[in-house]
């Protein structure tokens, strides 16, 4: 597995995406293709105009309007993918790949997969030794994800595989016990898959769970414990601060993400082994059925996405893969048409 998109670095060639940075500060993705032209309404830039220029170049479109031009950053890139399911934001995906010790050459389960933002930051973090299985119960997101991810690294990484079906069901199947270094989940119950995960996880290896909202951190976490097969969990929430800094105006900047989610950790533990300050075990933690209402997809606030919405989604993001792979070096024939949905797919606000 190579990541041929994200890490190129020299100048702009025919394949490479480019993020335009407008004089608004309004951002578009293209990909680069030898006589096309990028349209706005501010008028129309000439791909060659950019192929040969190094990174960081400032381009004028033919009404005179400047661009600034970049490779996208990982971050930039899936602030700016179609999505199906919400994604994690990079302040959370840089604290777990932190918190979960993903490291190179590392077995890693992930589940859902969502989106697929996620399963890029993984995989950079793996690296081409490491293998990521990732598991999704809706194929609709899983397709949007695959689109995704080949869009990012210009084909199928071959280290990289999704499983459709429920983790709890799925991850026996697929992964032998004490075969896996490392368990992320992002999922609404991930209590439901403690069983499949404690079994596939090697002694040592780290689960984390990245969840929504205390009631959900409140049952995982006592989960967790009621199991006796991990070190005591361990909570935390990242809140990232943007400051304004010019001049002597050196301030917090006014709006900020305040909340996204919350990340748990805990260490699986050999087998037959207890915690030597838990030798009694915590007495299972009960709910009620209103408890367990609170946490349905409705009552958590999500939003809900149509499956034609979902299928339309999914269409963009495997047309821009298509167009990615097309014009990766040595690819096939770009399809002009799958270019086309391609720039408007990947054009952030
Ligand atoms: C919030 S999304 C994951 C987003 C993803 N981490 C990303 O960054 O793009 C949660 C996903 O988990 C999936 N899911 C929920 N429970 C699951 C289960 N038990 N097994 C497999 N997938 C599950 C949902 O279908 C949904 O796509």
């Amino acid at each position: 597995m190579i990541e041929s998109r994200g890490e190129r670095s020299g100048p702009f060639r025919a394949g490479d995406r480019v993020q335009l940075t407008g004089p608004k500060g309004r951002l578009h993705t293209i990909t680069l293709e030898p006589g096309k032209l990028f349209h706005s309404h501010k008028g129309a830039i000439a791909h060659d105009d950019l192929i040969g220029l190094p990174d960081g170049s400032v381009v004028t479109n033919q009404a005179g309007v400047e661009y600034l031009a970049l490779r996208p950053l990982l971050s930039d890139f899936v602030m700016s993918m179609p999505r199906g399911a919400a994604i994690v934001y990079p302040k959370d995906a840089a604290q777990i790949l932190a918190q979960a010790d993903i490291f190179p050459g590392a077995t890693v389960v992930e589940a859902g997969v969502g989106s697929g933002a996620l399963s890029l930051w993984l995989l950079r973090a793996i690296g081409p030794t490491g293998r990521l299985q990732s598991f999704e119960r809706r194929d609709e997101f899983a397709d949007v994800a695959r689109g995704n991810v080949a869009t990012f690294h210009g084909a199928d990484p071959e280290n990289w595989s999704i499983t459709l079906g429920d983790l709890a069901e799925a991850l026996p199947r697929q992964a032998a016990a004490a075969s896996v270094d490392r368990v992320v989940l992002d999922m609404l119950a991930p209590w439901e898959c403690l069983d499949a995960v404690s079994t596939a996880l090697k002694p040592g290896g780290v689960l984390l769970c990245y969840i929504a909202t205390v009631t959900q951190l409140s049952r995982v976490a006592e989960a967790i414990r009621a199991t006796g097969w991990y070190t005591e969990p361990q909570a935390n929430e990242t809140m990232v601060r943007g400051w304004h800094v010019q001049g002597l105006a050196v301030r917090p900047d006014h709006r900020m993400i305040a909340h996204t989610g919350f990340l748990i950790t805990a260490r699986r533990l050999a087998p037959g082994t207890e915690l030597p300050e838990l030798k009694r075990r915590p007495s299972k933690t009960e709910f009620s059925d209103e408890d367990v209402e609170a946490w349905t997809p409705g009552a958590l606030g999500e939003r809900q996405v149509s499956d034609k919405a979902l299928r339309k989604r999914a269409r963009a993001a495997d047309a821009a893969a298509a167009s990615s792979r097309a014009t990766e070096p040595g690819g096939a024939e770009p399809d002009a048409g799958a270019a086309d949905r391609s720039e408007s797919a990947g054009e952030a606000g």
